[in-house]
């Protein structure tokens, strides 16, 4: 590649990637699916069809604000964008348990 060409696709990949893009909801869904698992023998409540959207967005919200007090969960969803939590919310109340 000659050096103009390059430069020009170094600067159409620095204004095309946008700074801080959000997570893809089913990408985020692994990450809680690592604790939260499917069957219902764990003591982490499975989250697949589990809770209605809205219960679900106040529960993580209720975290990230400290509403709720806990030990796992407010740590994981301050890494996460209120735009990313709502997505996951939907995400899962689409799900099927199991
Ligand atoms: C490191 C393990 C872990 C991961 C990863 C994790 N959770 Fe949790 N989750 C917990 C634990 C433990 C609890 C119980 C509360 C506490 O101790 O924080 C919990 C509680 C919850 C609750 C409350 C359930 C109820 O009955 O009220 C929701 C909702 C929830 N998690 C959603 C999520 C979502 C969405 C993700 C992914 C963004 C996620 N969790 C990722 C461990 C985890």
């Amino acid at each position: 590649m000659s050096r103009p060409a390059f430069l020009t696709t170094l600067i159409l990949l620095t204004l095309t990637t946008p700074a801080q893009a959000d997570a893809p909801a089913a990408a985020i869904a692994d990450v809680c699916r690592n604790c939260h698992g499917t069957d219902s023998n764990t003591e982490i409540p499975p989250l697949p069809g589990a809770f209605n959207a809205a219960s679900l967005k106040q529960k993580l919200q209720d975290y990230k604000t400290g509403q709720t007090d806990a030990t796992i969960m407010p740590r994981i969803v301050k890494g996460y964008s209120d735009a990313e939590l709502n997505a996951v919310a939907d995400y899962f109340t689409t799900q099927n348990p199991n």
